[in-house]
């Protein structure tokens, strides 16, 4: 958004500003059922979990990954609403619950609503038959994370030697195992990693048909990597591979998912801060800014995101330090800011691309509010 749009708004809103330009959710969206035709996108709710971002999400035809009952809730309030137009509605067409781990009273709460759920593990499995046997079974697999912004093969999947016998456990249970899944870490730039977990997908699916197993979902997780620098590579030639690869490994009748979160938000959104003070510290300018790692810059520290900030105003910049408004010294957003040096107290920046794993675990600590949120072009 262009910088005096940026300052009005400002103006009538005060900072921290948090926009969000719901153009560009649609755009997201677009560009990625565009690119992978066959592929229904699932939004990550947890990257970003504003109602406004689901509402319009929702609107272009998304369907929704939640990873908890709350999330659960409210997209299923919004379809609830819908549903009754649709005569055939089917729960699983717009939702999985696709934390690997969910305690017993959130299974015993979604059982009335027949969820599709995934697992990685026999002791979950237990605990699904005893507390949610009317839902469907996505079965995640650990696949190679090598990196990505964010792992996740050392806390999520079965190791794929453990597959079969999860598969057949379930069924000797009497639930249905539908389909695989996996998750290559987030901000998957390796695109490797997707042609690794493809195949190792696709041994266990092909080899649990041949046995009379008939799954039929493949879900291919997130990590589709946003531009946040030009050394990313597009998300089109990914597409590319994965439209290749879906096609070469899997039976046509597969129906292949997505649970894109980082790539819908991201670029969606602006952070306007303004520098409440300045210190030279050690010999560089320290801009103390009204919001930290504790709140929007959350991700920093739990998203292991490189914030960028820029400037209004122009003149000869030096290496700077950024933090946050807390009394602790670990809410230091970052040392190493090419910024303007003669900024001042007042004086505002901004920060682009924020709006994923930002405001989504932001906290109220040392008893600030964090930044307020505004939703533009909904
Ligand atoms: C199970 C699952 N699916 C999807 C996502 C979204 O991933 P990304 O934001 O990389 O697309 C996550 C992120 O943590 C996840 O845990």
């Amino acid at each position: 958004m262009e910088k005096y749009k940026l300052l009005k708004l400002v103006k009538k809103h005060g900072t921290p500003l948090f926009i969000i330009d719901h153009e560009i959710i649609r755009e997201n969206y677009r560009r990625f059922r565009k690119a992978l035709p066959k592929v229904q996108a699932y939004y990550a709710v947890k990257a970003n979990s504003e109602p406004e971002i689901i509402k319009t999400l929702f609107n272009e035809g998304s369907s929704f990954d939640v990873a908890s009952y709350n999330e659960f809730i409210e997209v299923y309030g919004l379809i609830d609403k819908w549903r009754e137009k649709k005569k055939e509605f089917f729960i699983w067409d717009k939702i999985i619950f696709s934390n690997t781990i969910k305690d017993r009273e959130t299974l015993r709460k979604i059982n009335k609503y027949g969820p599709l759920v995934t697992y990685d593990s026999f002791d979950e499995l237990k605990k699904i038959r005893e507390s949610c046997n009317k839902a469907g079974l996505i079965l995640r697999l650990k696949v190679p994370d090598t990196g990505s912004q964010v792992e996740m093969a050392s806390k999520f999947g079965a190791e794929p030697g453990d597959a079969s016998n999860l598969i057949k456990k379930s069924f000797d249970l009497g639930l249905k195992v539908e389909g695989l899944s996996f998750h290559v870490g987030s901000q998957c730039t390796n695109f490797e990693n997707y042609t690794s977990a493809l195949s190792i997908t696709s041994g266990i699916f092909n080899e649990a048909r041949k046995r009379g197993y008939e799954l039929d979902i493949i879900d291919i997780g997130g990590g589709f990597p946003v531009l946040y620098d030009s050394n990313v590579p597009r998300f089109e030639k990914l597409a590319d591979i994965l439209n290749k690869e879906l096609n070469r490994l899997f039976p046509e009748d597969t129906e292949i998912i997505a649970e894109p979160g980082r790539f819908f938000v991201a670029t969606t959104s602006t952070l306007v801060s303004e520098i409440i003070g300045k210190a030279k510290r050690e010999n560089k300018v320290f801009y103390h800014i009204n919001d930290g790692v504790y709140h929007t810059f959350s991700g920093v520290v739990y998203d292991h995101w490189i914030p960028n900030f820029h400037s209004f105003k122009r003149g000869k910049k030096e290496i700077c330090a950024v933090v946050g408004p807390t009394c602790d010294s670990f809410d230091k957003i970052s040392l190493a800011e090419h910024l303007p040096c003669k900024l001042g107290i007042g004086d505002f920046l901004y920060t682009e691309n924020i709006g994923a794993y930002s405001t989504a675990s932001s906290t109220k600590f040392n008893g600030f509010e964090g930044a307020k949120i505004l939703h533009i072009n909904n």
